[in-house]
């Protein structure tokens, strides 16, 4: 979907909540900015977790993405996108939003070529910056219509505590039907499977402690060929084999996957306002980001 230039927009997507989209966002833009680039976070989802993940409380803003939306109708102020954007903590530059943002949508339904406003509207920043990254809602709606027919590159997040193939049988259907809107193929250049457990790890292999511990120990059941050890053995092995099934099925229907452990830091990077790469970018997931940001540096 490249459109030339210089510089590139990621849209981060998918239809469903929780699957990771803000923080792989955040933190492929904390990386990003660390290598020098220049970045801009667009957040087009009301929620306004990328703009909190970036340490701004959106009522502290007097413009946010509402505003530059409602400039294409009649009545509303001229509001550029340039007016909006704030410099963040990480170095990373911000297009906040706030809970307004819902009001939004119903009016976009009036306009006929509604799918390429957000694109238009990111004209004027272009060529200010080496990446935009555009952050969806978790629903299937005007904004992530309009993220994808702006993105160059689509990255899809894809929750591994829960989930189900389901959920990618839904994001191509979407796919489709955007491809059919914009008159182009659109396909995701990524899935990031988030909060991936490394299953082969002996941790994930419970223990027994304290006194049942003890006293399995006494009765000669702690050692991994008592009946115990072998279970939890084999629910490892099976969880192993879950994921390695997962992984292949992502693989096979979008070509590129890469794997983010699950890692506290993340939460607690969110509450500081700050990506990993800024907070913690030795640990497990930031050494995860690190590695996607090096490879959307490669595209
Ligand atoms: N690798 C991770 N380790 C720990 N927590 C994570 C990780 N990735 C995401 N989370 C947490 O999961 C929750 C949902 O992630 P989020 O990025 O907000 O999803 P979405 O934007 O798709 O709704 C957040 O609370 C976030 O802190
Ligand atoms: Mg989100």
């Amino acid at each position: 979907m490249t459109k030339g230039g210089t510089i590139s927009c990621i849209t981060f997507s998918h239809h469903k909540g929780g699957t990771g989209k803000t923080t792989t966002c955040l933190n492929v833009a904390g990386f990003l900015a660390l290598a020098g680039k220049r970045v801009l976070v667009v957040d087009a989802d009301p929620q306004a977790n990328a703009t909190m993940g970036l340490g701004i409380y959106p009522d502290s803003r007097r413009r946010h993405m509402y505003d530059v939306f409602m400039s294409v109708f009649e009545g509303f102020p001229d509001v550029p996108i340039t007016e909006v954007i704030t410099r963040t903590e990480a170095g990373v530059d911000l297009a906040p939003s706030n809970l307004d943002l819902v009001g939004v949508e119903p009016s976009l339904y009036m306009i006929d070529d509604r799918a390429g406003i957000l694109r238009d509207l990111l004209e004027p920043v272009r060529h200010s910056y080496d990446y935009i990254l555009i952050d969806t809602p978790p629903s299937m709606g005007q904004f992530v219509v309009n993220g994808l027919v702006a993105a160059d590159h689509v990255v899809v997040t894809i929750d591994a505590g829960i989930f189900a193939l389901r959920g990618i049988d839904g994001l191509e259907t979407i796919f489709a039907d955007i491809s059919e809107i914009v008159g182009h193929r659109v396909t995701a250049d990524l899935a990031v499977l988030t909060r991936w457990e490394q299953s082969s790890s002996i941790e994930s292999i419970p223990t027994r402690t304290g006194l049942s511990g003890l006293l399995a120990r006494l009765l000669g059941r702690g050692d991994p060929h008592s009946d115990v050890g072998a279970n939890a053995a084999r629910s490892a092995a099976a969880e192993e084999e879950r994921r390695a099934r997962i992984e292949a099925e992502v693989k096979r229907r979008f070509g590129r996957v890469e794997t983010v452990p699950f890692s506290r830091e993340v939460y607690e990077a969110q509450q500081r306002g700050l990506p990993i790469a800024q907070y913690a970018p030795e640990s497990a997931a930031g050494v995860a980001y690190r590695r996607i940001a090096q490879g959307v540096l490669a595209w």
